[in-house]
């Protein structure tokens, strides 16, 4: 049995993501700040899809820890999924250094951090698959979310140098990009339904990506469209509207 791992296992969309390679016949490990909160998840894993489904510690902060996290994994999972995320409340630019330092470290650093721990292996083994689960908001700064988004931003460069960087080893980078979707992190916002996503057609997006060796992903396709017009829109207007 292949194995995956969800860094992010507490997340809507990571948990979604979790069901879908679970229900495919793959084992499970959950990696995740607090592994007992989602002890009832990896019971209903095992016993839903008669899969091994296991609880693993991962904080992305944490970055000095995260070569014993990978190398204790055992087996080795043959594809990592990156589903960790964090976004201000509030207004960014009210945040102390403190939040904003959190949305870097989710979102960009400590991604940085396991991924290259993850990448030295699947480089050396010649095999493996790895997903970040990136951004729209990484595509152009607005306004409303521009750490968030300078973040994924820098996220979503990291993971097209990975893939280049992997290829010639036979291994394969994946950039999510899912636009709006219902979840924990968006559950103060109004979102327009033709444009948001369940987790659930995410985690079928992934899992498809996956087999078909997709480079990037909108998981809604309207979104590609939306920030082609988006990117061309030009500065001297973009700068006065409010995004
Ligand atoms: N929802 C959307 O519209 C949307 C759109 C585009 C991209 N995304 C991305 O999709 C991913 C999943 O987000 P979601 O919408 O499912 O939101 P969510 O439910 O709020 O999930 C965020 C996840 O990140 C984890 N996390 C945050 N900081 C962490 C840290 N320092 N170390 C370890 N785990 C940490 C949280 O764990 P805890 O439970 O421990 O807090 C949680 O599992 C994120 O990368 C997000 O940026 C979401």
């Amino acid at each position: 049995m292949p194995t995956a791992l969800i860094l992010g296992a507490s997340s809507d969309i990571g948990l979604a993501i979790a069901r879908k390679f679970a229900q495919e016949g793959y084992d499970i490990q959950l990696g995740t700040r607090d592994p007992a909160a989602i002890s009832s998840t990896q019971s209903d894993l095992s016993i839903r899809f008669n899969i091994r489904c296991s609880l693993h510690q991962f904080d992305a902060d944490r970055t000095a820890s995260h070569e014993f996290f990978f190398t204790q994994l055992n087996p080795s999972p043959e594809i990592t999924v990156y589903c960790i995320g964090y976004m201000s409340q509030g207004k960014e630019m009210e945040d102390s250094w403190e939040e904003t330092e959190k949305i870097i470290s989710a979102n960009y650093t400590g991604a940085v951090s396991i991924l290259n721990i993850v990448s030295r292996k699947y480089a050396s083994q010649k095999k493996g698959t790895i997903v970040g689960i990136s951004s729209v908001a990484g595509e152009r700064g607005r306004q409303s979310n521009f750490i968030y988004g300078s973040a994924k931003a820098g996220f979503s460069t990291y993971l097209s140098g990975l893939r280049n960087w992997l290829y010639p080893f036979g291994v394969h980078v994946i950039t999510v990009k899912p636009g709006f979707v219902y979840t924990k992190m968006t559950e103060n916002l109004d979102l327009p339904s033709l444009l948001t996503a369940s987790p659930e057609e995410v985690g079928r997006a992934v899992y498809s990506a996956s087999l078909k060796k997709k480079n990037t992903v909108y998981v809604k396709a309207i979104w590609r469209w939306i920030m082609l017009i988006i990117k061309f829109v030009p500065e001297p207007v973009f700068k006065k509207l409010k995004l």
